[in-house]
């Protein structure tokens, strides 16, 4: 079966000289071969290349029946989790729910929403208030189990829903997701008796999407999650052909030509989305390669904008600022709906020249329009067209994405499954809270705060 993600490189093209992107097809067929035969960094973290053929239908059959009863006893499912436990469940939804899916009453599905992800007092509240309103579960996960955030959260909802529902029915309301047998989490979820669920010791938080972390949420909002798993498949097929084909190889493309253009200088990758459905996907994508590239004084920094609605802020500094910047366009060719522009009698606008046009034409106008713009301006253009979006075309996104975010580090010589540097802000802020253990850090820090 074909995939359906294409790669457009064309517009990069005129900024890279062509030896350049000879070194790096060489490079990139390398760089496959350690991750398919798991020599290269990082590589007892390489679980996640095998989830789309590896998962049990066991594992599916059990999502699928834990999603259905979820979905019939709550109008809401509370997601706890941050970063590689929230982003890419979130990425997934969002880019399939309508857009004001919490406004709408009549959805079979329950509405996702998220907590964990964030400290704030307001928000946590608020959510209390929507809780106090609404019959709902709670799905909690954290690889490691002691995530500061997500355990936070967790102990206020779990409070909140005990209080609702009584401690013995509060357990039916409450699914666990984290290791296997370490942690707080796994501890906890033993005591109360909570079904888990487990994220394999060899599946990195930001490349979990395609385990229980992604597909249990996902199911939840009534998305099919075996489809998803498909589409992954079908890139995992065309990525690791035996014969290397360069031209039709989407992981190797991007990840080549990414590379071409931060070794020129383009140190800022922009994810441009022309659909608002596409933003928390930016945001998963911006996880995926910032946490696994930016180590050792090295890395593109990945930034995301949402057009058209920012080409009205961030428009003037792409078109015309600092020139280290290239963009990657993620075009969806067809809408899901349909709607036309109507005819005015007035015209007082002047839009009759565009009336009976679909507003999506005008917005693939306006994609033509701005990458020739900013291509004049000096700013390199890649371009991933997909023909829709569903699950199976999400699925091959995930995994296109994850393929080459692994051999770009690769190329940057990094572990791209690591994150060491996550750790230094976790350790000031438990010095500052006075966590036992952290005496001497607690005393360096306020001096330096009070000075
Ligand atoms: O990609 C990662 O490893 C991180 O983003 C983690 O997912 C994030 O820090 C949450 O960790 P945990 O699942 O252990 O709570």
């Amino acid at each position: 079966m074909m995939i359906q993600l294409k790669i457009e490189t064309k517009n990069a093209l005129p900024f890279i000289e062509t030896s350049a992107i000879e070194a790096q097809k060489k490079s990139m067929q390398l760089h496959l071969k350690e991750l398919k035969n798991k020599s290269g960094k990082g590589n007892d973290f390489l679980g996640w290349l095998d989830l789309p053929d590896h998962t049990e239908a066991g594992l599916i059959q059990s999502i699928q029946s834990d999603a259905d009863r979820f979905a019939k006893q709550s109008e809401v499912v509370v997601v706890i989790g941050i970063g590689g436990s929230y982003l890419g469940a979130r990425a997934m939804i969002e880019a399939m729910n309508h857009h004001f899916d919490n406004f709408l009453n009549d959805k079979k599905a329950p509405h996702i929403i998220y907590a964990g992800q964030n400290m704030s007092e307001d928000y946590t509240s608020d959510l209390l208030e929507l809780l106090d309103q609404k019959s709902y579960s709670l799905i909690v996960i954290s690889k490691s189990g002691t995530t500061t955030e997500p355990a936070i959260a967790f102990r206020i909802l779990k409070q909140h829903i005990e209080n609702k529902y009584g401690k013995a029915n509060a357990k039916d309301r409450i699914i666990a997701i984290t290791d296997k047998e370490r942690g707080a989490l796994k501890e906890l979820s033993n005591k109360e008796g909570y079904p888990t669920y487990i994220v394999p010791d060899d599946v990195g938080g930001r490349y979990s999407v395609l385990s229980p972390v992604g597909l249990l949420p996902i199911a939840i909002a009534g998305y099919n999650i075996q489809a998803m798993l498909d589409g992954a498949k079908k890139m995992k097929d065309v990525v690791f052909a035996e014969d290397y084909d360069f031209e039709n190889n989407p992981a190797a493309l991007y990840a080549a030509y990414r590379n071409a253009l931060y070794n020129k200088g383009n140190t800022t990758e922009i994810m441009v989305g022309y659909e608002p459905r596409m933003y928390y996907m930016t945001e998963w994508w911006k996880q995926l390669y910032g946490e696994s590239e930016g180590k050792e004084g090295k890395g593109i920094f990945p930034a995301g904008v949402s057009f058209t609605c920012d080409l009205h802020s961030m428009g003037q500094y792409i078109q015309d600022g600092l020139r280290n910047i290239f963009e990657t366009v993620i075009s969806i060719k067809a809408p899901n709906k349909k709607i036309n522009i109507p005819e005015d009698d007035l015209n007082l606008d002047k839009l009759n020249y565009i009336s009976g046009k679909r507003i999506s034409e005008v917005n693939f106008k306006a994609e033509q329009g701005t990458t020739l713009a900013h291509v004049d301006g000096g700013v390199p253009n890649l371009r991933i067209e997909v023909p829709y979006i569903n699950e199976n075309v999400l699925g091959e996104m995930i995994y296109f994405f994850e393929v080459a975010c692994a051999i770009s580090g690769y190329e940057l010589d990094v572990n791209p499954f690591d994150q060491p540097g996550v750790e230094a802000y976790k350790k000031n802020m438990f010095a500052l809270l006075g966590k036992a253990g952290f005496e001497k850090e607690t005393e360096e820090l306020t001096k330096r705060l009070s000075e």
